[in-house]
């Protein structure tokens, strides 16, 4: 177990089943820079979005459960899948814990379109919850919503492949369905898309605004931190932290590039380690 750290010195966890909450970790490095975070990524049971609800609540409160045994002050359920599963259950066996959950943004993208319609790609878990199909009937407004499911879509990214020839045509046939749709906004629902973002534009068009809400949820997170006086104030730096239940070496070659990138990023403590939940 890491040392938790002093009440708002403490981390933030962010969790998924993958690789894809990195999309959020990257906007929370943005905006938080001088935040601790721990990243616990699920690769040994991932794909969750196939799985049952039943499965994913499980897995969700095992890591939860694990993020919190470290000592972190607040949680990034950086996962759609998970978030429609397991958010409710979460706060409710954690009432004094922020946790911070993904939806699609189907609110943003009702508002935004001209055609009045909009594509939702997400994990099939991820569409078939009662929360989503709540999320609709409360944000849609009029405006014609069409789902696809991203069904392989996961572990492609978990692969690494990205863009290119393979990554263009499994997308174009898994999106097939909204060719006669006029859709000018596509909802990434799904934290493991926006990865896929250059071969989406290859594949969609320059007619296709992809809506990804990472930005909007890092700003939350920072707005629920401040307004529980957990933000931050020692003066260096805290340490990132990334976990993994799956293959490490996988893991870091995901994982690295983005870090790299990331502001500040050699001024601190960075550490990759398997673990198992
Ligand atoms: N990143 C997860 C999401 O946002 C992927 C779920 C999965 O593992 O299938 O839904």
């Amino acid at each position: 177990m890491l040392r938790p750290g002093s009440g708002r010195d403490r981390p933030i966890g962010v969790f998924d089943s993958g690789v894809g909450g990195l999309s959020v970790w990257r906007e929370l490095a943005r905006l938080l820079p001088g935040e601790g975070m721990i990243y616990l990524a699920d690769q040994a049971r991932a794909p969750y979005g196939e799985r049952t609800r039943e499965e994913v609540t499980q897995f969700t409160h095992e890591s939860v459960a694990w993020l919190l045994a470290q000592g972190v002050k607040l949680v990034v359920v950086a996962c759609n899948t998970a978030s429609a599963a397991a958010l409710t259950s979460l706060r409710r066996r954690w009432p004094d814990t922020p946790i911070v959950g993904m939806e699609p943004a189907v609110k943003p993208a009702s508002q935004r379109t001209r055609t009045g319609h909009v594509g939702v790609l997400a994990t099939p878990g991820t569409l078939q919850a009662d929360r989503f199909i709540s999320l609709v009937a409360r944000f849609a407004n009029g405006v014609h919503v069409h789902t696809v499911m991203g069904v392989g879509l996961v572990r492609m990214v978990e692969e690494g492949v990205l863009d290119g020839p393979d990554a263009e045509a499994r997308l174009r046939a898994i999106l097939a369905p909204l060719q006669e749709a006029p859709i000018d906004q596509l909802v990434l629902g799904c934290t493991h898309f926006p990865f896929l973002e250059a071969a989406l534009r290859q594949v969609l068009g320059d007619g296709v605004e992809l809506v990804n809400p990472a930005p909007a949820v890092a700003r939350h997170t920072r707005r629920t931190l401040e307004q529980a006086g957990l933000l931050r104030t020692a003066p260096h730096p805290g340490p990132w932290h990334f976990f993994t239940t799956g293959d490490l070496a996988r893991f870091k070659h995901f994982v690295h590039p983005i870090v790299d990138s990331a502001w500040m990023a050699s001024e601190r403590w960075i550490t990759f380690r398997k673990i198992t939940i």
